[in-house]
């Protein structure tokens, strides 16, 4: 299987109640050859209304970030969301509406086999390194999963919520620099 027929497979998906309600299923975005992975919770508004993460106000902060660090969506990384489709009201996604949809994440794994992960915000960080990860505790360490290594940072729309934040945010992003540095070969041009 490759990306594409994977993406055509999940923009078909009716594995949860989320598919009632969704305008488009946000697959994801970025480059099939990508080391770094970004994961979000799941599409707002705007994602759900274009098809892509993070493209709201959220999205933009997140590109800056990105940029800050060479890092950029249709070059050298991958992003996508625990959940594939909108929960109504940007409420949390359920517990069921996360284990139906992350066979997708999985999947997107296998083909990427990114080295790193970054897990944007509390939902993605508690299902992808533990269950009980503290964002504010513990965000900017890396830990080694399988030879994968996971990193937490604040999700964007919580830095736009509370921007005293950034500070400590844009760390996490200078940690993943010299990270990236240390481990992938071709993010950044040698
Ligand atoms: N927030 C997320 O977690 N994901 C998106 O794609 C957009 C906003």
């Amino acid at each position: 299987m490759d990306f594409a027929a994977l993406k055509e497979e999940c923009l078909a998906c009716r594995r949860c109640g989320l598919c009632e309600t969704r305008r488009h299923v946000v697959f994801g975005q970025g480059v099939e050859t990508a080391e770094v992975m970004f994961v979000g919770e799941g599409p707002g508004a705007n994602e759900d209304e274009q098809g892509l993460p993070f493209v709201g106000r959220s999205g933009q902060l997140l590109d800056r970030y990105l940029e800050a660090i060479d890092l950029d969506r249709n070059k050298n990384i991958f992003i996508a969301n625990i959940v594939k489709c909108r929960p109504p009201e940007n409420r949390d996604p359920t517990p069921e509406e996360s284990a139906a949809c992350l066979p997708w994440l999985r999947a997107q794994f296998v083909l990427l086999r990114p080295r790193i992960v970054v897990c944007l915000g509390r939902i993605a960080a508690q299902q992808l390194i533990s269950r009980d990860f503290s964002v504010t505790k513990d965000h900017g360490k890396f830990f080694d999963k399988q030879g994968t290594l996971f990193m937490a940072t604040l999700h964007p729309a919580a830095l736009l919520r509370n921007p005293g934040s950034k500070p400590s945010a844009f760390g996490d992003f200078v940690a993943l620099r010299d990270k990236i540095n240390e481990v992938c070969d071709h993010t950044y041009p040698k």
